[in-house]
């Protein structure tokens, strides 16, 4: 079975939607069947991949209210990641959720049992803890924590791992924290080259040892709607997260 990794942190803009769609394509680009969720009402992933919104007939929306309708939502492509969209209808599936029964925080892990086969579903999340977010903490394996090498970065982390905490104890009793991903970050600047120190202290063995550094193609590739790899292949973001992707196969392999 393939492994389900949730992308989050409630705080907003620190590169959650970035890291899904190009670690996506770079754990595609090494021949793995990659499915991206998105489970943000902003839809960035899903446009950010090349989806046209305005086209769609199903969303992750439809699945979440009906799992049988999971595949056929799924949007799939020859080369590269496949994606489970966003529309902006899914800020409305936060009310459906609340109102069904004790089966309100496991419908995305049935949307994933009925999506197909994949060796990573990678779920992006919106900068929030609420039910959506919960949603794919109950269905992920583990959850990657991009922090952006920024000054208030590290002070939504405790919530974030009571949220983590509590959701081991109740709804998923193996999740783990696979990674804290440290982003954005800009050498030249002594602010975040401690930030950076303070989160390899702090997390230790947690810490990927890939940095992301600050990169205008990054921030310009979904406006192409494209990932990096795709929109500049040479770029510092592009070799960055390949070589995450890269430290994440090496831990498939030793397990
Ligand atoms: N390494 C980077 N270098 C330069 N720009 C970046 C980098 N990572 C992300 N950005 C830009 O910063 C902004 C926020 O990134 P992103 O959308 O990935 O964050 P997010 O955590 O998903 O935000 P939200 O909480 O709103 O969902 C975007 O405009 C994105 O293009
Ligand atoms: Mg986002």
């Amino acid at each position: 079975m393939g492994r389900t990794l949730a992308i989050a942190n409630q705080k907003g803009g620190v590169g959650k939607t970035t890291t899904a769609v190009n670690l996506s394509a770079a754990l595609a680009q090494s021949r793995r069947r990659v499915l991206l969720v998105d489970m943000d009402p902003q839809g960035n992933a899903t446009v950010g991949s090349g989806v046209v919104r305005d086209n769609l007939e199903l969303s992750v929306y439809d699945a979440l209210l009906d799992p049988a309708a999971a595949a056929a939502a799924v949007v799939r492509r020859e080369s590269g990641h496949h994606i489970l969209p966003a529309r902006d209808d899914l800020a409305g599936a936060q009310v459906e959720l609340l109102d069904m029964d004790e089966q309100r925080y496991f419908r995305l892990r049935e949307v994933l049992r009925a999506a197909g086969e994949y060796d990573y579903v990678l779920v992006d999340c919106p900068p929030s803890l609420n039910i959506l977010t919960v949603n794919a903490l109950a269905a992920a394996h583990g959850v990657l924590i991009p922090v952006q090498c920024e000054y208030y970065s590290l002070e939504g982390l405790a919530a974030l791992t009571r949220t983590i905490d509590r959701i081991r104890d109740s709804l998923n009793k193996s999740l783990v924290i696979e990674g804290m991903l440290r982003t954005m970050h800009d050498t030249r600047n002594a602010l975040s080259r401690e930030v950076s120190e303070q989160v390899a202290r702090y997390f230790g063995d947690k810490v990927y040892r890939t940095i992301v550094p600050r990169n205008v193609r990054l921030a310009e590739a979904p406006g192409h709607g494209m990932p990096v790899l795709a929109y500049d292949m040479h770029s510092s973001g592009a070799t960055a997260y390949l070589a995450l992707a890269g430290e994440i196969l090496r831990k498939e392999n030793r397990a």
